[in-house]
This record gives structure tokens, C-alpha cells and sequence, in this order.
């Protein structure tokens, strides 16, 4: 990533600002992934308590196979916030896809990650699209009348709220059309500790990358925010099935962004990620209010996460 963009990014700056200003003490997760956050989470993928990327491989390792035999060959699979795509070779090796569209906020990691499964997969034809998926989209023309399967892994769908999720979901049928086909990644819900664990690690790697967003306002906003004042907490919601990061003031503290004076006190705290866990029936659910139905589901021994292939029927007029 270049730091020369995120350095001058003003959605960020406002999302700050207005953090504080309002004291709404949140912040929107994406602001994690600079290229610190970035590296700090391949690394938190890697930890033994994060079984979430461990366990969805596996799964896409052992069933790609069978979800191809069902999806059938010569589909366009779409990803959505694609990333560094590296879950997707053991996908595309199976489907036999007639193109890929990966799709991601960022255009320099797309263009790096497409050239790598380029080599891969030398016939593939591969459509980049550079967008936010999180509104409607227009793929690209060459795909058009192809059968689609979309594709949405590492749970990213549990970092937004249930509307959210549904409103996305419907943005994806529009986009993929009826007919097309989703699979999509959910993370379980599970022993608290083990939830927990996954959020908090031993190595302090998830601290880090919390904490990396304080450090990023420092270095991007004139900032000077007593970084080692704060401390990173991941408390499990029950009422609402999701894992929540703060970041908490262990003291008053008194700092400065971009000219500005803020306090907080100590034990207040900054909301930046919730994490929802899905039972299968939510997911089914989730799913169908988005405008999906479920087909098939993979999980793991321990249920601790599952795919799910759903497809995009037509509206019928039921009740
Ligand atoms: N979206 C990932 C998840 O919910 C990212 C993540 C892992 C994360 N650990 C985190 C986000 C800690 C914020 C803080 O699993």
C-alpha cells in the first residue's frame, strides 16, 4: 500500500475528528489496514488462539471439489474485498471458472494480488474492479452474461451489523443477478474463551494491531495520543453474538490531533470492531433476509466455522 495515499486520506481524518468532536468514540474498522495494520493482521492470521483463517482454509482445501461439482464449471467467481486473495487458488483450482473478478477498496493490492494468480492460473481471465463493495456495483462488461458465483470468505460479513450485512447481501444478488450463486464465510458462535482467546492473544499480536491505529493517527494527524496509556480489551456480547475491541484509557489523558485538544478518562474507551458469530440457523437466516437461499454448508469437526453456497432464486410471490 502506498502510505502517501492513506497519509493524505481525508475520510479517514473526518472519521477521526469526528470520533472526537462528537464523542462518538468509535472508529470505522477499515482505518486498522495501513500498511503496519496490514502486516500486523498476516500476522495475527498465523497466531494458534486465531483459528479462523486456519479453519476456513481447511475447508476450502477439503470441499472446493464438491462445491464445484455443484456450482458447475465455467462460472465468473466474484470476490468480494478480495485482499490478497490467497484463499482463492484452492477455490479457482477446482471450478474450472470461466473468469475471475476480484474485487477490493484498494487498487494497489489488487493489481499485485491479480498479477500473482495470474501466474497461477496463466488461461484465467481475470477482470480486476476497483471499488467499495458495500454499494451496488457494476461488474465488468466481459462477464455479463455469464453465470456468476460470488465469493466471501474470513467472515468479514460478521464486522457489520445485522442490517448492514442484509443490505449488502442484496447489493450482491442485484449485482451477480439471479441465478448466481454465494459462497460466503461464517465464523461460529463457540466457547466464550475460546472467542475470546482468538481476540486477545498470549503474544499481544492483537493488541499491537489495535493500538497500531493510535499510532496511525499520531503519525498521520499530528498527533501525540499517549499510546501506552491505552490498553486493548475484547469483551464477548452475548445479547448480540459478537466479540467487541476497545481501546481503553487507563488513565485521564489529555492529547493533541491535528491542533485540536482532546481528554478522555480513565476507563473510557474507543469502539473499533465488533465481530459477529453466526449458529447455523442464523446464518441460514441472515442469508434468506438478504435474498438467498441456502443450498449446502461445510463446517469443520468443531463447528467453529462453516461456508455456506446459497443461490439467487426468483422472487416468487409467496406470502
Ligand atoms: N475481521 C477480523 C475478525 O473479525 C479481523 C480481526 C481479527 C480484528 N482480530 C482483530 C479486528 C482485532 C480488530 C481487532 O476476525
Amino acid at each position: 500500500m502506498d502510505m502517501t495515499i492513506s497519509q493524505l486520506d481525508p475520510a479517514f481524518q473526518k472519521d477521526v475528528f469526528r470520533c472526537f468532536e462528537e464523542q462518538a468514540y468509535a472508529i470505522p474498522a477499515r482505518w486498522l489496514y495501513d500498511r503496519r495494520g496490514s502486516e500486523l493482521f498476516e500476522q495475527i492470521t498465523e497466531l494458534p488462539e486465531y483459528y479462523p483463517t486456519r479453519t476456513e482454509t481447511a475447508l476450502l482445501e477439503n470441499y472446493s471439489e464438491k462445491i464445484a461439482e455443484i456450482s458447475g464449471a465455467r462460472r465468473a467467481v466474484v470476490e468480494f474485498g478480495s485482499g490478497s486473495s490467497t484463499k482463492t487458488p484452492l477455490l479457482l483450482r477446482e471450478m474450472q471458472p470461466a473468469a475471475y473478478v476480484p474485487i477490493d477498496i484498494s487498487g494497489e493490492f489488487l493489481a499485485a494480488s491479480a498479477a500473482q494468480l495470474q501466474k497461477q492460473f496463466p488461461q484465467l481471465p481475470i477482470y480486476p474492479l476497483e471499488a467499495d463493495f458495500m454499494r451496488r456495483l457494476n461488474l465488468p462488461h466481459e462477464v455479463a452474461d455469464m453465470p456468476k458465483l460470488g465469493f466471501f470468505p474470513g467472515s468479514t460479513i460478521g464486522n457489520m451489523i445485522a442490517r448492514t450485512s442484509v443490505d449488502l447481501l442484496r447489493f450482491m444478488r442485484e449485482t451477480l443477478g439471479v441465478g448466481s450463486q454465494l459462497l460466503i464465510g461464517f465464523d461460529r458462535i463457540k466457547d466464550v474463551d475460546v472467542l475470546v482467546d482468538a481476540y486477545d492473544d498470549s503474544a499481544g499480536v492483537t493488541a499491537e494491531f489495535s493500538l497500531n491505529l493510535l499510532h496511525r493517527i499520531n503519525r498521520e494527524m499530528d498527533g501525540n495520543i499517549p499510546v501506552d496509556q491505552f490498553r486493548h480489551i475484547a469483551i464477548w456480547n452475548d445479547l448480540y453474538a459478537r466479540i467487541e475491541i476497545y481501546l481503553e484509557a487507563m488513565s485521564d489523558v489529555t492529547f493533541a490531533i491535528g491542533g485540536n485538544q482532546y481528554n478522555m478518562e480513565k476507563g473510557q474507551r474507543l469502539h473499533i470492531e465488533n465481530s459477529h458469530k453466526y449458529g447455523l440457523r442464523d446464518a441460514r437466516l441472515m442469508l434468506r433476509a438478504g435474498g438467498w437461499s441456502p443450498l449446502r454448508e461445510w463446517s469443520d469437526e468443531r463447528d467453529y466455522f462453516s461456508l455456506v453456497l446459497a443461490e439467487a432464486h426468483p422472487h416468487k410471490n409467496a406470502p
